[in-house]
C-alpha cells in the first residue's frame, strides 16, 4: 500500500553524487513515487539531455528543468531526484522549499570522479580537464548545496546501506 508523505523528498546534489539510485531506492521503500528530473525532461523533450544541450544550449535546458521541477513539485509528495545544477537556480529552490524537504547528497571529489568518469554522457564534463572541471563545479557549487534542508553525506557504500541511513535521519 502506498504510504502519505506530508510533503515531496527531493535530491540535490552533483552528479555521481547517487540521486537516481538512492531516491529509486528511497521511494521503493516508502512505498512512494519516484521521479528523476532529467528523465521527465528526456521524455517531454523527446531527446537525451546532451542532444538538448548540444541543439538548444544550457540556458534552454534550465528553463525546462525548471518547468519539470515545478510540474513535479505540484504532484502528490513523492521522492523527486534532481540534476545537478538545478539547486543553483533560485527559481527552483523557491520552488523545493514551498513543497519539499530537500536533502544534498553530499558526496566528496574522489567518490563523485569515480563514478562518473566511466560515463561520458554529461555535456558539463564534455572538456579537456573533465575531472578538473567536477571539481570546480563541486566548489563553486557545495556552499550553495549547504543551503539544502538536510546535508547528508553520501559517502561510498551501496545504495541499500545508503538509503538505510538516510531514512533513519529523515
Ligand atoms: C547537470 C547534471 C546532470 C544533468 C545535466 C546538467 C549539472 O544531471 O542535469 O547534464 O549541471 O550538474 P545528474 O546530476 O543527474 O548527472
Amino acid at each position: 500500500m502506498k504510504q502519505r508523505l506530508r510533503r515531496h523528498i527531493v535530491l540535490i546534489g552533483m552528479m555521481g553524487a547517487g540521486k537516481t539510485a538512492v531516491g529509486t531506492e528511497l521511494a521503493r521503500r516508502l512505498h512512494v513515487s519516484f521521479t528523476d528530473s532529467d528523465a521527465a525532461i528526456e521524455s517531454a523533450a523527446a531527446m537525451s539531455i546532451s542532444e538538448i544541450f548540444a541543439r538548444d544550449g544550457e540556458t534552454f535546458f534550465r528553463d525546462r528543468e525548471a518547468e519539470v521541477i515545478a510540474r513535479l513539485l505540484e504532484r502528490p509528495p513523492g521522492v523527486i531526484s534532481t540534476g545537478g545544477g538545478a539547486w543553483m537556480q533560485e527559481r527552483n529552490r523557491e520552488a523545493i522549499r514551498d513543497h519539499a524537504l530537500s536533502v544534498w547528497l553530499n558526496c566528496d571529489l574522489e567518490t563523485l570522479w569515480h563514478r562518473v568518469r566511466m560515463r561520458s554522457t554529461r555535456p558539463l564534463l564534455q572538456t579537456a580537464d573533465p575531472k578538473g572541471t567536477l571539481q570546480r563545479l563541486l566548489e563553486e557549487r557545495n556552499p550553495v548545496y549547504a543551503t539544502a534542508d538536510l546535508d547528508f553525506p553520501a559517502r561510498p557504500g551501496s545504495v541499500e546501506k545508503t538509503t538505510a541511513r538516510l531514512i533513519e535521519v529523515l
